[in-house]
């Protein structure tokens, strides 16, 4: 039996363009490079230059194709500069991870209108501009992929949930409608649930050697997450073999949420 040929049927991203917006860090990095190392063009969106270039130059150094785009996702320009970069690297895309986020929690009797506009915009709002700039697409061309990656905080208040936790109750929910919408085209559209992984994100938390051990025995596995446990998952959601799984929150969390 050739098992290459099997895997490559399931699996293979070769031929797809993918856009991975907070691409240049952490969860979104690590997504980024899988999807490009399983063959799919991917363009990473964010703000900073340095980190863009430094993903590009690595996944170009894998052999991978790569390109970048630096806009801001809290403004609805910016959203539509991302969208247009990005067509413009490689074309229309057929994946879109929506893995950029904000995480500003003030105690919730001073989180202000600010907070929670800014939250909004970037954690909830452009996951849906970039689907309805590219979704309809996706279902005419009879084929996409759409994974938002959300927190245990969608379903469960803890370390000051905020508007944070609000904004991914409604990413997971945003996934159920598009799912509804264009699954019958050949469009899937899924969430990727992180438990506490130690990125720039949280790093107010990592400082705090105390809790990271609290929450690493929240899990069932023993330990927090590494931006590399999402390689696995966001292929198997990118790819052919996830034709069948739709409107799906995937947990990859070492079973923090079933603990
Ligand atoms: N780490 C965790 O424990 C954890 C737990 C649950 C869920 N998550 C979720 O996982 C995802 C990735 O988080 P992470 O921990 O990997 O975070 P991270 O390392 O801080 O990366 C965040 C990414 O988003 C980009 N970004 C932030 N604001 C942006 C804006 N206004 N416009 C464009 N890009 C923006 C950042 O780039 P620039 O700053 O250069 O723009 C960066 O690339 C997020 O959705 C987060 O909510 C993480």
């Amino acid at each position: 039996m050739d098992t290459s040929t099997y895997f490559s049927e399931l699996f293979s991203l070769d031929g797809r363009v993918a856009v991975v917006t907070g691409g240049s860090s952490g969860i979104g990095r690590a997504i980024a490079e899988a999807l490009a190392r399983a063959g799919a063009a991917v363009v990473v969106v964010a703000r900073r230059e340095a980190e863009l270039d430094a993903t590009v130059g690595e996944l170009r150094a894998l052999g991978c194709r790569a390109a970048r785009v630096s806009a801001d996702l809290a403004t609805r320009d910016g959203v539509r500069a991302a969208a247009d970069g990005a067509v413009a690297a490689f074309g229309e895309p057929d994946i879109l991870v929506n893995c950029a986020a904000v995480n500003l929690r003030p105690p919730f009797g001073e989180l202000g209108e600010d907070v929670w506009d800014t939250t909004m915009a970037v954690n909830l709002d452009a996951p849906f501009l970039l689907g309805q700039r590219f979704g309809p697409g996706m279902a005419e061309r009879g084929h996409g992929r759409i994974i938002h990656v959300s927190s245990q905080q969608a379903h469960r208040a803890f370390v000051q949930s905020g508007a944070y936790g609000v904004s991914k109750g409604g990413l997971e929910s945003l996934a159920r409608s598009q799912a509804e919408a264009w699954s019958p085209y050949g469009v899937t559209c899924n969430t990727l649930v992180p438990g506490f992984v130690m990125t720039p994100l949280n790093s107010h938390l990592s400082a705090q050697p105390g809790k990271v051990a609290a929450l690493a025995d929240r899990t069932l596995v023993g330990r927090n997450g590494l931006p590399g446990d999402f390689a696995g998952a966001a292929v198997f959601l990118a790819s052919r073999a996830s034709a069948y799984v739709t409107g799906q929150s995937v947990y990859v969390d070492g079973g923090f949420h079933a603990h």
